[in-house]
């Protein structure tokens, strides 16, 4: 065994080349999901073969509900790095593995705790609003999380007069600026994702579609936002595309959640907002780094685990309680 090999087994506890390919990947993680006591949850930008061998597929929002009341014993993650952190927090004493450890987020990457905690003594007299995309350590100097499910309503229930600090994603950001009237400083956040899509070719593909809606997510810039019948979290496209009679869709968001939308209205049409480039995708490289092998072995080998530093955990976790119970109150 190389160094380099030796330092990648001890680091994730595997290779991928040691699954033999005779192994039902589909089978072998039903059978450890039984045989552990572990529940799979993953989020819609996830491949399909994953989503289909998934206990539970949700937003950010759904998942972190889920996890904190899940039973199971192990949490697999298919997500990334900050959602599967999130369920650690809010569930500690299950262990939470990733099938890929370097599966992390360009929004959550945009905001380190050296350079927040100097941006936000600017601001002392401002109540911190944190989307669930960044780290423990961000989440621990914010006063509440959010995600794009209840942004709105978790802005509506400060007083009028309050100060708001919006971190990190400055595109969702400005549209619930737009939205609620609520003025904010933000941070200068992005998604990478959603930052791609490219406003003329969707006016040009609304063209060739003229009965085509635009559904959006709102970390989408507000060029792309205002072409758009319909913006919202995923569960919120998904479901907006259910309920909406509408037969063509042009999808601005990650194209992982196109697979549910399809299987839930198969007689309707998705197509993917062209992205700003030459290539025909809008995958999350940082979601798609997980695979159903890397699944299988993570269940199997029950690493790379997260954990959370317990003085860590609690300041994170206080921002991340108030969320749910905001969530709980209004149903959402
Ligand atoms: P939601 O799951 O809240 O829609 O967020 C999308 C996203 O970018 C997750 O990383
Ligand atoms: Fe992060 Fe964007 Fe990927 Fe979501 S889609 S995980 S926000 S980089």
């Amino acid at each position: 065994m190389s160094t380099d090999t030796a330092t990648l087994v001890k680091k994730y506890g595997y290779l991928p080349e040691q699954v033999l390919p005779t192994v039902d990947l589909f089978a072998e993680i039903e059978r450890l999901k039984k045989e552990k006591n572990a529940v799979l949850l993953a989020h819609y930008y996830q491949d399909s073969d994953i989503q289909d061998v998934a206990d539970f597929i949700g937003d950010s929002l759904a998942l972190a509900q889920k996890a904190e009341k899940t039973d199971a014993d192990i949490i697999v993650f298919a997500g990334v790095h900050f959602m599967a952190e999130t369920a650690k927090l809010l569930n500690p004493t299950k262990k939470v593995v990733i099938p890929d450890l370097n599966a992390g987020c360009s929004l959550a990457d945009s905001c380190s705790p050296k350079d927040f905690k100097a941006f936000l003594a600017k601001y002392p007299d401002h109540i911190v609003i944190s989307y669930i995309n960044c780290s423990a350590e961000i989440k621990a100097l914010s006063d509440i999380i959010c995600t794009s499910s209840n942004v709105s309503k978790i802005i509506e229930t400060l007083p009028p007069d309050q100060k708001i600090v919006f971190a990190p994603d400055r595109n969702l950001g400005a549209y619930i600026t737009k939205k609620t009237g609520r003025p904010m400083v933000l941070w200068n956040g992005s998604c990478i994702v959603h930052e791609i899509f490219s406003e003329q070719k969707i006016v040009k593909l609304k063209e060739q579609h003229p009965n085509a809606l635009v559904i959006a997510h709102p970390e989408c810039e507000e060029q792309v936002l205002s072409h758009a019948d319909f913006i919202g979290s995923t569960t919120g496209l998904l479901k907006y595309t259910q309920t909406n009679p509408a037969k063509e869709f042009i999808v601005a968001t990650e194209t992982g959640i196109l697979y549910q939308m399809q299987k839930a209205s198969p007689d309707k049409t998705f197509i993917p907002a062209p992205p700003d480039n030459s290539c025909a995708c809008n995958d999350c490289p940082y979601m798609k780094l997980n695979t159903l092998e890397k699944v299988y072995l993570c269940m199997k080998n029950e690493v790379p685990e997260i954990t959370i530093p317990e003085h860590l955990r609690e300041d994170a976790l206080r921002p991340l309680k108030r969320m749910l119970e905001i969530s709980a109150k209004y149903g959402i």
